[in-house]
């Protein structure tokens, strides 16, 4: 592979700066013991070993995973794991049940089916898998839908075999207000809806001991959740142009970019770098009024308009100026999580400026 710097790595390049990497790990670190909360980050960002092994080693509780591939990848760094996902089908009760067989596996189902397929698996693996009833606070993607379902499902996992209730589980992901006074009532309505459903559990005997919610946007003010007992936030160990563009970090928070070789400046007004929506993805801002799936780093007012393949077309009309032909430029991606799931290494940028390769051990585990 040879020694590469970022002037030789062959472009695009997925660049990993560990100097942004160590200082987001230890803000949202202090955040949360500050506020006594435990930190279980979703690995689904940087899907890689070494990074989770950084987030225990900063002071994080636990992890979280989107897969049981990664739940099997991830079991590597760590000992306690939650699956954020409705795992039913064969292909996934058994592989928690067997990862059950040595970690600490919890997972969050919103449905008896769920649950009966989970508790057959881990009977049949000799396992006990925890459970985190899923609550819907309001994004309507899983999750019951009201406070007597969560009973009704608390009480039968309580009764099963091969289960154990471990508690509560929300994602408020919906919840991206720029503005925390408008953020703040929102969280605090969730708030509600959590402690109502808790004190029905509690006055029943039910497990409440884990309340689990959180994403990036909202991470900072997750306190007004007083029900949370942990945080799951992703994202925030890298950032990307969705999270600094709402302002719920520094632009120079963005720990990962694509570094790109500019090819062509034929055209009036833009130019190609060698990034498209293969390296990219087609994600952009659903919000905003132009498209735009990235910001170049290094030039002010440019930023990619348009995609192909392998091209990516950055709007240079208000740009401070135009980059040479050859020229290697980072692009800040608009969304981090399916861009690096594009990629099989990136590179870890240390302190001193080297390269390392940063395999992306998860990436591709769809199942
Ligand atoms: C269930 C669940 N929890 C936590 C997260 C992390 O949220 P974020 O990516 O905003 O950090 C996600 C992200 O998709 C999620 O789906």
């Amino acid at each position: 592979m040879g020694q590469y710097t970022l002037e030789t790595v062959p472009t695009p390049a997925l660049i990993v700066d560990e100097v942004a990497v160590d200082r987001n790990l230890a803000r949202m670190q202090a955040y949360v013991n500050q506020h006594k909360l435990r930190l279980r980050p979703h690995t689904k960002t940087h899907k890689s070993v070494y990074m989770s092994r950084k987030q225990l080693a900063a002071g994080a509780a636990a992890l979280t995973v989107a897969k049981v591939g990664e739940l099997q990848t991830m079991a590597q760094a760590g000992d306690d794991l939650l699956l954020a996902y409705p795992a039913l089908d064969p292909a996934r009760t058994e592989v928690v049940a067997q990862v059950a067989r040595s970690k600490t596996v919890r997972v969050a189902v919103d449905s008896q089916v769920a649950a009966d397929r989970l508790a057959a698996a881990a009977v049949a693996a000799g396992s006990t898998i925890g459970i985190l009833v899923d609550y819907d606070t309001g994004m309507h993607r899983t999750g019951l839908q009201t406070a007597q379902q969560t009973v009704d499902l608390a009480q039968h996992v309580s009764r099963t075999k091969g289960l154990r209730l471990d508690g509560l589980f929300c994602y408020p992901g919906h919840i991206n207000d720029t503005d925390p006074a408008q953020m703040i009532p929102r969280l605090k309505d969730v708030n509600a809806m959590l402690l109502a459903v808790l004190e029905q559990w509690k006055r029943l005997g039910l497990n409440t001991g884990i309340v689990s919610g959180g994403s990036t946007p909202a991470a900072w003010q997750a306190h007004h959740i007083t029900a949370y007992t942990e945080v799951r936030p992703g994202t925030y160990i890298y950032n990307d142009r969705f999270v600094a563009g709402g302002g719920w970090c520094q632009w120079e928070d963005c720990a990962a970019t694509i570094l790109t070789t500019v090819v062509s400046d034929a055209v009036p007004d833009q130019c190609i770098v060698d990034a498209g929506g293969k390296t990219l993805t087609y994600d952009r801002s659903a919000k905003a009024p132009v498209l735009n799936f990235g910001n170049v780093r290094e030039i002010q007012g440019a930023f990619i308009r348009g995609l192909s393949e392998e091209h990516g077309m950055v709007d240079l009309k208000d740009a401070a100026r135009r980059p040479k032909l050859g020229e290697r430029v980072n692009i800040v991606m608009h969304h981090v999580c399916p861009c690096v799931n594009l990629h099989d290494r990136g590179w870890l940028k240390k302190a001193d400026g080297s390269l390392e390769p940063l395999p992306i051990d998860a990436r591709g585990k769809v199942v």
